[in-house]
């Protein structure tokens, strides 16, 4: 038998590297990404009601409703492939009305990460991120920048990083994360985010590859 895939959520405050994190951890464990940010932004260039809607509530730092949210993140979850290779959820849930409403879908993490980093290093990540359009890639001019001329001169910058926005979205934060954080007290590890990337991955790692280990001595022990 093979163990059961990884069920994983990363929060934190704007910034804190939620985005860089889920890259390494995608790319060494197969999880599906599932960023509700990144869902957000898509349907938001599509275009739609629903896209036109979740940007007012996106440039004023606050959180979309849970009408369009809740169904658009369960969908994800619910493909062939979130279920087979296992799922790493990005800024979901980030309400308690949020978790409760996945855990009634029957979604529960193994592991809920929260990445802590200190206020005045956000607002310096958030104005010098840039992402890749081509690639999806996430960069930092100073932090992480890009490798090639040709990849910098395709940089974009989100709508919402400025400082005033993150400000806005910070707040929205500190409201709400003592209450999702009581729904999974249990499996809860905060991670200090603001060591170097690769540093920040390490601890990460570590957790992944010990909740792996549990589950392989788990069925040979069957
Ligand atoms: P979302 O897209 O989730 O934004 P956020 O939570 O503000 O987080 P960010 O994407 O800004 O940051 P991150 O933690 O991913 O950091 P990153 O890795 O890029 O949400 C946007 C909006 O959508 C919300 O405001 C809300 O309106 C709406 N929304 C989203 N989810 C919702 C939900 N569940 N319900 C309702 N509404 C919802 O890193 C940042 C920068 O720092 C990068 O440049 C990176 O290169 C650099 N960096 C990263 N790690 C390090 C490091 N260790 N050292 C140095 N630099 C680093």
């Amino acid at each position: 038998a093979t163990p059961e895939p990884l069920r994983v959520m990363i929060s934190g405050a704007p910034a804190s590297g939620k985005g860089t994190q889920c890259e390494l951890i995608t790319q060494k464990y197969g999880l599906v990404h599932i960023a509700a940010g990144d869902l957000l932004r898509a349907e938001v260039n599509s275009g739609s009601k629903n896209g036109k809607l979740a940007k007012e509530y996106m440039e004023k730092g606050q959180l979309v409703p849970n009408e369009i949210v809740v169904l658009m993140v369960k969908e994800r979850l619910s493909q062939p492939d979130s279920q087979e290779n296992g799922w790493l959820l990005d800024g979901y849930p980030r309400s308690h009305s949020q978790a409760v409403a996945l855990k009634e879908l029957g979604f529960e993490p193994d592991l809920f990460i929260l990445l802590e980093v200190p206020e005045e290093i956000l607002v310096e990540r958030v104005v010098g991120r840039r992402m890749d359009p081509v690639t999806g890639k996430i960069y930092h001019l100073k932090y992480s920048p890009p490798d090639t001329q040709e990849i910098a001169a395709r940089l974009t910058q989100r709508f919402d990083d400025t400082e005033e926005k993150v400000r806005l979205r910070l707040k929205t934060h500190n409201q709400n994360v003592e209450d999702v954080l009581s729904m999974y007290q249990d499996v809860t590890v905060k991670v200090n985010g603001s060591a170097p990337k690769t540093d920040v991955f390490d601890q990460i790692d570590r957790l992944l590859a010990g909740l792996l280990e549990q589950r392989k001595d788990a069925i040979e022990s069957l």
